[in-house]
């Protein structure tokens, strides 16, 4: 059998198997790096460049030099999705600071990580998307920088365990009695015809939110980047999910109680939609 299981770590592609990482690796002792997931449509990334743009962005937060310049980051992510043959699917990108003998300060001299994987998957669940999902609440425990995609994501870890132990789909982040976002997406919600969504302060900037926002706002439709205290939320008419794996998901339950009229709403509905759209015009220009 063909291998068709490739990464790429450090400037070369390997196989899986032989993709090794030293244990003083700061990402797995401090979590000291940044990450990126890409979806894959046509074999083309998706919303590439504002991928590529959030990564770097997020390195010079960090102040962790990238091995490579962004031509080169760009080519490495082509290379691993057709390596292993990913036409539709997601590349997961991970730069840390390095290895180095353990000690808080920043190591000098230090090459960074840099881990590329593709995968091969069909996006969410036709199901979900159609029929919407149940989500949970959970306090959002997280630091002051979410702004930054860091790999340090164990309060994320732990709310989305709490919604995957009630048989959720998400869990919905609420901080200072503000819902901000999910635990790996963006939260939305409607009232009255006007959509609302926590602005971007101390979340992260999310790339299917930007577009979102800027999609339905030229199909009319007014939405606010203000924060909705949890209650306001709970009774809206719709609420909804977005992110590079989830698209746009409606949300018919929280905490076990139906949202609106306990199905899919007609703004969730066009949010997939226009999502969709832009999604096939990255496989169009793929196939042209
Ligand atoms: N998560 N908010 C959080 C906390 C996230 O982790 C994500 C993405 C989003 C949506 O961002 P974007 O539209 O740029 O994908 C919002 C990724 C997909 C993950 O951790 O797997």
């Amino acid at each position: 059998m063909v291998e068709r299981d490739w990464v790429y770590l450090n400037g070369k592609l390997v196989p899986h198997s032989e993709a090794k990482i030293s244990v003083e690796d700061r990402g797995f002792n401090f979590a000291d790096g940044i990450y990126e997931v890409v979806r894959i449509a046509g074999g083309r990334p998706f919303r590439f460049e504002a991928h590529l743009d959030r990564f770097q962005g997020g390195a010079r937060a960090l102040e962790i030099e990238l091995p490579l310049t962004r031509d080169e980051v760009r080519e490495a992510i082509l290379e691993v999705a057709s390596a292993n043959d990913v036409d539709e699917g997601t590349v997961y990108v991970q730069l840390t600071r390095g290895a180095a003998p353990r000690d808080h300060a920043f190591p000098q001299g230090v090459t960074p990580t840099l881990v590329v994987l593709a995968k091969t998957s069909a996006g969410p669940a036709p199901e979900a998307l159609e029929r919407g999902v149940g989500v949970v609440t959970a306090p959002d425990l997280r630091w002051g920088y979410c702004e930054i995609k860091t790999i340090g994501l164990l309060p994320n870890v732990i709310a989305y365990q709490h919604a995957r132990s009630e048989n959720c789909h998400e869990a919905v982040l609420v901080r200072d009695g503000l819902v901000t976002e999910g635990s790996h997406s963006s939260v939305f919600c409607v009232q009255d015809g006007v959509v609302y969504t926590h602005p971007i302060d101390n979340i992260l900037p999310s790339i299917t939110r930007r577009y979102l926002i800027e999609s339905l706002r030229a199909d009319g439709i007014d939405v606010r980047e203000e924060g909705v205290v949890l209650e306001s939320f709970r009774g809206a008419d719709e609420i909804f999910l977005a992110g590079t794996t989830t698209e746009v998901m409606g949300v018919v339950r929280i905490d076990g109680t139906p949202v609106g009229s306990g199905e899919v709403g007609p703004v969730t509905r066009r949010g997939l939609e226009l999502y969709r759209r832009d999604l096939e015009a990255t496989r169009v220009r793929a196939n042209g």
